[in-house]
């Protein structure tokens, strides 16, 4: 083998072993780089003869060109294996099924508080919130049932185990009226010029209070119709001539757009609320459909006692008005036909996912 041959297997070899781009760019360095051996090859050849020179540099170019072909096959080797790796990478397993993306959705329940948010507001209703954990004072005594009144039987209550200034532990809210008292309040505070100015002078005509309170209750309750966290809506509406008629009005009004018919009408059945005088329960009863024919009880109402009024701050004898409570939760139930409360509140999504 002669010398050129040599160079030219010395050059595949060390090629072959380059694994990687720039360990081959070296190597191509050594053989055909301005230093490197057909370079040297080359330059060696001043002395020859033209003859010879013609027949050397010929036999140099014949070996650089092998060079030059394995510098490219081992290139090419290189790259392929690369983008063979990246390949593997970033390999895609077209027979796994799709993922979709799972929609969320809003609960039953939600779906009937933001209806009736937005009902009442059409009506120029506010929407207040309120602490779920009360005082005696906010959730009891405000609203004429003071300690020791029979009529806190009603309620089965949840105590929490800290006291409130009055001594009396706080409890979890057994229904939403304290917002009643605490909506006025914060009503007085916020514009207490005009408050005052219709005070004393019989010009001014006295704000409005027209408020709902919708949000979480709690009661020692559990059954197909009661859970220990329910929800509740309160109503209020006080002014110097807002009467029962108006209540009827509205929560006749109400009814019809909840339910979205007018083939429904509403009893108003004499009962008993601390915090109302008189008081009435809500029925309503539908002329069509599955439910058609039956009474359904869908609040407690009534027109607000003097005491109540006199404990926001108001003069009774001033302001009269409505107030009303219900159970979204039983709306919700009779808008979808559901049966038992509990399927609220399990989270299993075979029931939820239906209402999306
Ligand atoms: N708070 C009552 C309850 O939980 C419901 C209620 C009845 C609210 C009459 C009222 C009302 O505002 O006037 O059973």
């Amino acid at each position: 083998m002669n010398e050129l041959d040599t160079l030219v297997d010395t050059a595949r070899a060390d090629f072959a072993q380059a694994n990687a781009p720039a360990d081959l760019e070296n190597a191509k360095a050594r053989f055909l780089g301005k230093a490197g051996r057909i370079t040297e090859l080359m330059k060696g050849m001043a002395q020859l003869s033209v003859d010879e020179k013609k027949s050397r540099g010929a036999a140099i170019n014949v070996a650089k060109q092998a060079i030059e072909a394995a510098l490219n096959a081992r290139r090419q080797a290189l790259a392929d294996a690369e983008l063979d790796v990246q390949l593997r990478a970033e390999a895609l397993d077209v027979t796994l099924p799709g993922r979709h993306r799972v929609g969320g959705g809003l609960h039953p329940v939600s779906r009937t508080m933001e209806r009736i948010e937005a009902i009442f507001s059409s009506m120029g209703f506010d929407v207040a919130d309120g602490p779920e954990i009360e005082s005696d004072w906010h959730s009891f005594t405000s609203l004429n049932n003071p300690p020791n009144h029979p009529a806190r039987s009603m309620q089965d209550t949840f105590y929490v185990d800290i006291d409130g200034e009055d001594g009396i532990p706080y409890n979890l809210r057994p229904h939403t009226s304290p917002m009643q008292v605490r909506y006025a309040h914060q009503q007085i505070k916020k514009h207490a010029a005009v408050f005052e100015a219709a005070e004393t002078d019989p010009n001014v005509k006295p704000p409005e209070i027209r408020v709902i309170a919708p949000g979480r209750t709690y009661r020692v309750d559990s059954d197909a119709t009661h859970s220990p966290m329910f929800h509740q809506c309160e109503g209020l509406w006080l002014g110097e001539n807002v009467s029962f008629k108006d209540l009827k009005v509205v929560f006749t009004d109400f009814c019809r757009t909840f339910f979205e018919t007018d083939d429904l009408v509403l009893r108003f059945r004499p009962s008993f609320f601390p915090f109302t005088e008189p008081s009435a329960e809500i029925d309503i009863q539908f002329q069509s459909g599955p439910l058609a024919g039956r009474w359904l009880e869908v609040a407690g109402s009534g027109q607000v006692h003097p005491n109540v009024v006199r404990n926001m701050g108001l003069d009774p004898e001033r302001y009269i008005g409505f107030a009303f409570g219900m159970g979204p939760d039983r709306l919700t139930m009779l808008r979808y036909g559901v049966n038992d409360l509990r399927l609220f509140f399990d989270g299993d999504l075979r029931f939820l996912s239906q209402f999306q």
